[in-house]
């Protein structure tokens, strides 16, 4: 039975429109500029993208990472080698990003490979970090099943212990992976359910990119 909690969630969205003479020919620009306006407004978490893989028998799985850098050649994120996630990358290099920032109704979606970033990069963002999220990546063994919420504390109480008064070393297992995207789609809602699509695909030449616009 439709439940009519779900149904009457609708909103129009009345945004100003988006054409493709205001697009910048570059797509990692184009979502700069995005990236911009979400973090001069107030929105959580606004790095937040959801991370979409796929395991060996096809079927895909979803999860929140964050954002930590863009550069000419992609998206960056860190997370534990051998998570499920990184299982899946290691089988299948395919993956996803899809940003929905509701406040402007606005979504991205990036598709394209994963790679590795290198062992240097990931260890100067680790050093980065505050202390606990670095003894919480050396604590957690990201997506084994654990026997209780006291036995993660523990481990993460030892190893605080352990580091005490040091430097807490980068652990191979954990770093950061670089999507290279082959495709992407800013959407923009428009009243009426006309939003605007746009695409972009490399060209042949893989040197620029052509924009299409796709039907709502
Ligand atoms: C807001 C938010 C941010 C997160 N950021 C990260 C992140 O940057 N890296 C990460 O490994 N997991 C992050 N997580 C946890 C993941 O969603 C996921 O639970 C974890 O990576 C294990 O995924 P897996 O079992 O598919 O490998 C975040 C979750 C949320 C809700």
């Amino acid at each position: 039975m439709p439940n009519r909690d779900y149904q009457n969630q609708r909103r129009d969205y009345d945004a100003p429109g988006l054409s493709k003479t205001q697009l910048h020919p570059s797509p990692f620009i184009q979502f700069s500029h995005w990236m911009k306006d979400v973090l001069a407004s107030p929105i959580q978490d606004a790095t937040a993208m959801s991370l979409a893989t796929v395991d060996a028998s096809g079927q895909p799985h979803n999860r929140i990472v964050l954002l930590k850098e863009t550069t000419e050649e992609g998206f960056i994120f860190y997370t534990h080698y051998d998570s499920e996630k990184g299982h899946e990358i290691a089988t299948n290099p395919k993956a996803a990003l899809l940003f929905f920032w509701p406040e402007l109704d606005r979504q991205v979606r990036i598709e394209g490979e994963l790679i590795k970033v290198s062992n240097a990069t990931s260890q100067t963002y680790f050093e980065s970090r505050p202390r606990d999220s670095q003894l919480a990546a050396l604590s957690s063994m990201q997506s084994q099943p654990v026997a209780s919420r006291k036995a993660l504390e523990e481990t993460f109480a030892k190893k605080a212990e352990q580091y005490q008064n040091q430097t807490i070393p980068h652990p191979e297992h954990w770093g950061g992976y670089c999507l290279v995207p082959n495709k992407f789609e800013f959407w923009q809602g428009r009243p009426n359910r006309l939003h605007d699509r746009f695409i972009y695909t490399p060209t042949a030449l893989k040197e620029t990119w052509d924009i299409q616009r796709l039907s709502p």
